[in-house]
């Protein structure tokens, strides 16, 4: 079927409200009038009714290397006519195996061992799995509990949305996956003069305390954390956070879906505060969503227990490693490397940040975060006494400025989990050009939001 600009988007327009179901949007009045994305070039992407938008979000933190790269795409055609299809269940196929040394290859440390999965959520999942397994393998059976962080969002099945920290998000599902606990996340933004921003680290180590060192299994954490708008850590904080869990035995899990692939300027997001996590959770930019496709990357030590042995990890899915996936993933481990990709992320990041600092001199907006090109705008009633909104508001922030940002020709999310945040994680071939189209929506945006929401 061809998508195009004439009549036929009725035709499309017709079946999407009949038979598409959008994930995580209310079928409700706005859902017909969902934006229908047809095509993408570059940093851009245009709707049905021929207007253009800079996708400020990297269709949800994924295409990395941008948008209309047939050429990568094709990488998995080529091996459509070599191999179509075959999993990795006691199989291996040569795509699956080059992928797993090339991503070894880029690691930091002893990450070697890649298990590959379909998607960002299967990646936490497995995770929480493997950090199960290897405890009982290794004589600590009782250590199940996974530690999160208050707000993150760590995906959709049932155990990645246990350690998933929003309760809107959980609460229709209940009950999820017990021994999901929670500690604050990194925002600093409401912390007082002189209070202390590795408290925040100290906290980890007493909620292993209080859960009993001998019931926790793994500390699940994003370097920047995505929900709640870009938050990034306090200095110290991860190489403390990993002298906690060598303290106690607990695996850290560095749940890098969104900050892998160059999203915070380097490969691994893990690289950018120097720690070195246990295992990293990756997916999205990996492929830069040409094909979908996740991977869970352990170190030595948490694939020893499995070496040699006659068990296996009890755990896999039919499309893990699919070889087109892994082709394409090839193909854009290609482009980030050798067309300097995530080198224009390094380049470009701090007149990214510059720009985004400058717009701290409109009312509303009260605090700024992120690090690479990943970037949190926070909205407040009250620059002075940093007062959010009322719910009600965030819901009309969340609708009003998201239109008129998305009239203005920029995408970019306008998120509510938690406080207002508008985030911004454009394709890591963005550079000054992008920066300024953004400012050009955002500035005059982000100042009529406060004129309608009375923000002096
Ligand atoms: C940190 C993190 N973990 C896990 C997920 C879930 O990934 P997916 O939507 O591919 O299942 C996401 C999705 O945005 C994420 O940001």
């Amino acid at each position: 079927m061809t998508v195009s600009t004439d009549s036929s988007t009725d035709q499309v327009r017709e079946w999407a409200r009949r038979h598409l179901w959008l994930h995580f949007t209310a079928m409700g009045e706005r859902a017909p009038e969902a934006p229908m994305i047809v095509r993408g070039e570059g940093c851009y992407v245009y709707d049905s009714e021929g207007n253009r938008y800079l996708d400020g979000l990297a269709s949800l933190f994924c295409v990395n290397i941008g948008h209309g790269r047939a050429d990568v795409a094709e990488a998995g055609a080529r091996q459509a006519a070599e191999l179509g299809f075959y999993s990795n269940w006691s199989f291996a196929h040569p795509r699956a195996a080059e992928l797993a040394a090339r991503i070894a290859g880029l690691t930091p440390g002893d990450l070697n061992r890649v298990f590959f999965t379909s998607g960002g959520s299967e990646s936490v999942e497995s995770a929480i799995k493997l950090a199960r397994q290897y405890h009982k393998l290794t004589g600590n059976p009782l250590k199940t509990k996974i530690i999160a962080r208050m707000g993150a969002y760590h995906g959709t099945n049932m155990g990645a949305i246990a350690l998933t920290g929003i309760a809107l998000m959980r609460t229709p599902f209940e009950p999820v996956m017990p021994g999901a606990v929670h500690v604050p996340n990194t925002n600093t933004y409401r912390l007082r003069e002189g209070d202390d921003p590795l408290q925040f680290a100290e906290a980890v180590r007493e909620r292993i305390l209080f859960e009993g060192p001998d019931t926790v299994a793994a500390v699940v954490m994003e370097p920047v954390q995505n929900s709640g708008g870009c938050i990034p850590p306090p200095e110290g904080y991860w190489q403390r956070i990993r002298e906690i869990c060598d303290e106690f035995n607990v695996l850290l899990v560095s749940d890098e879906v969104i900050c892998s692939w160059g999203r915070l300027g380097t490969f691994f997001g893990c690289e950018k505060y120097g720690y070195l996590p246990d295992i990293i959770t990756t997916a999205k930019g990996l492929t830069s969503a040409y094909a979908p496709m996740g991977a869970v990357i352990a170190s030595d030590r948490v694939f020893e227990p499995f070496e040699g042995k006659s068990y296996p990890f009890l755990h896999g899915y039919t499309f893990g490693g699919h070889p087109l996936s892994a082709a394409v993933a090839l193909a854009n481990i290609d482009v980030l490397e050798h067309e300097g990709v995530v080198a224009n992320a390094a380049a470009n990041e701090s007149a990214f940040q510059e720009m985004v600092e400058s717009l701290l001199d409109i009312p509303i907006v009260g605090d700024v975060r992120g690090a690479g090109y990943f970037w949190g705008i926070e909205l407040v009633r009250d620059k002075q006494t940093k007062e959010t909104f009322s719910r009600r508001d965030i819901a009309r922030l969340r609708t009003e400025l998201g239109d008129d940002l998305m009239k203005r020709g920029l995408i970019c999310r306008v998120d509510d989990r938690g406080a207002p945040v508008v985030q911004l994680s454009p394709p890591l071939i963005a550079g000054p050009e992008q920066f300024a189209e953004m400012e050009a929506a955002l500035r005059p945006a982000l100042t009529e939001a406060a004129e309608r929401m009375g923000v002096k």
